[in-house]
């Protein structure tokens, strides 16, 4: 995947800049990025998935092998990438995109969309795939579950309020009017 090698600064006009999308694991954002992508004609780039390439591993294996602080120095870097990318892009980031300082503020830079949903919502959706995610593949029940997604939404949600420009209620909507949603803020 063809991303610029040298982070500087984004070379985007104001009225296209990348779109990002944000939001806890669960809440759709590789889905509706990829069909946000094609709808808008735009490069998408998919933070988790570039990472698990360039390091030949699962990102369950990268926690488990370099422990999550290098995780999220990885995450740092190909946050940065992806954001120096000659052409507008959508993008989408893992759900604790928003926990350095430093994402924070190059986020600022673009237009970012917080795909929001309620734990009952998020955890029913990740009831099959949660063991992919290492901060709650320890989850021993449904209940374990959502308690600790409800932590971890609570440590966030500040965050994601302070980085998002837009903030999609998704858990009434179906996909196709999100995708709608969304792409009507890359056109
Ligand atoms: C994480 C979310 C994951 C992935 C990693 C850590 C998080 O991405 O980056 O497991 O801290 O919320 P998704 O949000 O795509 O599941």
């Amino acid at each position: 995947m063809a991303i610029a090698e040298n982070p500087t600064q984004p070379t985007q006009t104001p009225d296209q800049k990348h779109l990002v999308l944000v939001g806890m694991m669960g809440s759709g954002k590789s889905k509706v990025g990829r069909l946000v992508s094609k709808a808008s004609k735009r490069v998408f780039f998919d933070c988790d998935t570039l990472i698990s390439d360039s390091y030949g591993m699962p990102i369950p294996d990268i926690f488990e092998t370099k422990g999550e602080a290098s995780f999220r120095e990885i995450e740092h870097d190909v946050l940065k990438k992806v954001l120096a990318s000659q052409q507008p892009a959508i993008i989408s980031t893992g759900g604790g995109v928003v926990l350095r300082a430093d994402n924070r503020e190059l986020l600022s830079e673009v237009t970012v969309v917080w795909l929001r949903s309620n734990v009952k919502n998020l955890a029913k959706r990740l009831e099959h795939s949660y063991k992919k995610r290492p901060l709650l593949a320890g989850s021993k029940s449904k209940s374990e579950l959502r308690a600790t997604m409800s932590r971890i939404l609570l440590e966030r949600e500040p965050l994601y309020e302070t980085v998002a420009h837009h903030k999609l209620k998704v858990d009434q909507m179906r996909l196709k009017a999100i995708v709608s949603e969304v792409a009507k803020l890359a056109s």
